[in-house]
């Protein structure tokens, strides 16, 4: 199986938020935004694997800023990096402002999906390629990540976690 560049699997989604979407302050509500960032990076992680991807894991989401009524709203979203039949994809969220079109970072995901077959077997997936610094630092971080969810979720034992263990040493 070809190894594939990260940007290959890169999915874009533009919306704008509606009165439906918000909170009591206009704000856009955060399940809301964490469907709509699922949704994309479902796109990406399927775009890599050219398989049905589920979700497996949201392994971290931050809610920095507020997005309001009426917001250009931007999700980017890419494997940063795939195991066996497993693809961590980070979503970057922007704003655009009107005015003068500037984008602006509001938001951050990562969530881990798994590829799997007609029956829901996990599947094997493509090796991914970092090219940007920017991926290159997101893949070899991935690793930690993917054993701190593994860890969280009892699935591999304290002992096993080496890449946890070499950040206290
Ligand atoms: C995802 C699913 C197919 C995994 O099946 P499974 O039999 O548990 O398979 P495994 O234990 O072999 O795990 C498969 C991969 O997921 C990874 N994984 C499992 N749990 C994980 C977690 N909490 N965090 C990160 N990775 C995880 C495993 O490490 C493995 O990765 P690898 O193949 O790259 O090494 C199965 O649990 C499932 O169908 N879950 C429901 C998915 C779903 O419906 N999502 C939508 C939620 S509403």
């Amino acid at each position: 199986m070809d190894s594939k560049p990260s940007s290959a699997s890169l999915a874009i989604t533009t919306d704008i938020i509606l009165p439906s979407d918000t909170n009591a302050l206009n704000g856009l509500f955060g399940g809301e935004l964490l469907a709509r960032v699922d949704r994309i990076c479902c796109i990406a992680a399927q775009r890599h694997s050219h398989a049905i991807c589920v979700t497996v894991s949201v392994n971290n989401v931050s809610f920095e800023k507020v997005i309001p009524l009426g917001s250009m709203m931007t999700i980017e979203a890419k494997v940063s990096r795939s195991f066996s039949s497993s693809m961590e994809v980070i979503a970057d969220v922007y704003l655009e402002d009107r005015i003068s079109g500037a984008k602006t970072k509001v938001n951050e995901a990562i969530y881990t999906f798994v590829a799997v077959d007609q029956y829901g077997k996990p599947t094997k997936v493509p090796q991914v390629i970092p090219e940007t610094e920017l991926e290159k630092k997101r893949y070899t971080s991935a690793l930690r990540r993917r054993q701190l969810s593994l860890l969280v979720a009892g699935k591999i034992k304290p002992n096993e976690a080496t890449e946890l263990k070499a950040l206290f040493q």
